[in-house]
């Protein structure tokens, strides 16, 4: 950073946000495999949001690797890049108020601890979407793991690319074939007892 950059200290605090959305930020940091439903859950986690009133936000790896990180590959050093940029991201929504769903493989431990460590205390959540690697193979749903077991693909997360799993993460889900819909209610229900959203925010 230039040591000429000061920081900008704004009129608005996080309180002043909170009171106009009726809720502060959070960060659910979804970590697992390609193919284990980060992305699914996600999405069901963000529409129930909004229907109860709390501004709710997905940021997707395929969907962000198509624009701001479409410059990275998948060599480890620009998997670290992708995930400082998207924790900074995060954290600049969460900031402004808005409850984010990140879904990236995010594989190394290293990265999603930075990730931790640049949110506000108490507002981070790592769930580790633990869908079995045989199990993930066998959804392929973008027939990748076929590719990468034809060798079409380097560097693939699980197979040649490592995957380093949270070793204390705040909730572990999909790991005994619960179903999407279940999966979304247990990080719906971790929101509600960490008290960062309320038990009965309905819209209006
Ligand atoms: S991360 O490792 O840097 O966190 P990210 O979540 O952004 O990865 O992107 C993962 C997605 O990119 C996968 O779901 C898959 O669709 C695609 N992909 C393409 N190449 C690879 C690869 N070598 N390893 C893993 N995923 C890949």
């Amino acid at each position: 950073m230039s040591s000429n950059v000061t920081w900008h200290h704004g009129h608005v605090s996080a309180d002043d946000r909170r009171r106009v959305l009726g809720h502060g930020g959070a960060i659910l940091w979804l970590t697992g495999l390609s193919g284990s439903g980060k992305s699914t859950v996600a999405g069901l986690v963000e529409k129930t949001l909004i229907e109860r009133g709390v501004l709710a936000y997905v940021l997707d790896g395929d969907n962000v690797r198509h624009g701001l990180n479409a410059d990275l590959g998948f060599g480890e050093k620009d998997r670290t890049e992708n995930i400082r940029r998207i924790a900074e991201v995060a954290k600049l929504m969460a900031d402004a108020g808005v409850v984010v769903l990140t879904a990236f493989i995010s594989p190394f431990r290293a990265d999603r601890a930075r990730a931790r460590s640049i949110a506000v205390e108490g507002t981070f959540l790592e769930v580790h979407v633990a869908t079995p690697l045989e199990e993930c193979e066998r959804r392929d749903p973008k027939g990748l793991y076929k590719k990468a077991r034809a060798g079409e693909i380097r560097d693939f997360t699980g197979l040649s690319s490592p995957y380093e799993a949270p070793e204390s993460p705040e909730l572990v889900i999909g790991a005994s074939g619960e179903s999407p819909e279940q999966c979304a209610d247990a990080l719906v229900a971790i929101l509600e007892s960490r008290q960062l959203i309320g038990r009965s925010t309905l819209a209006g």
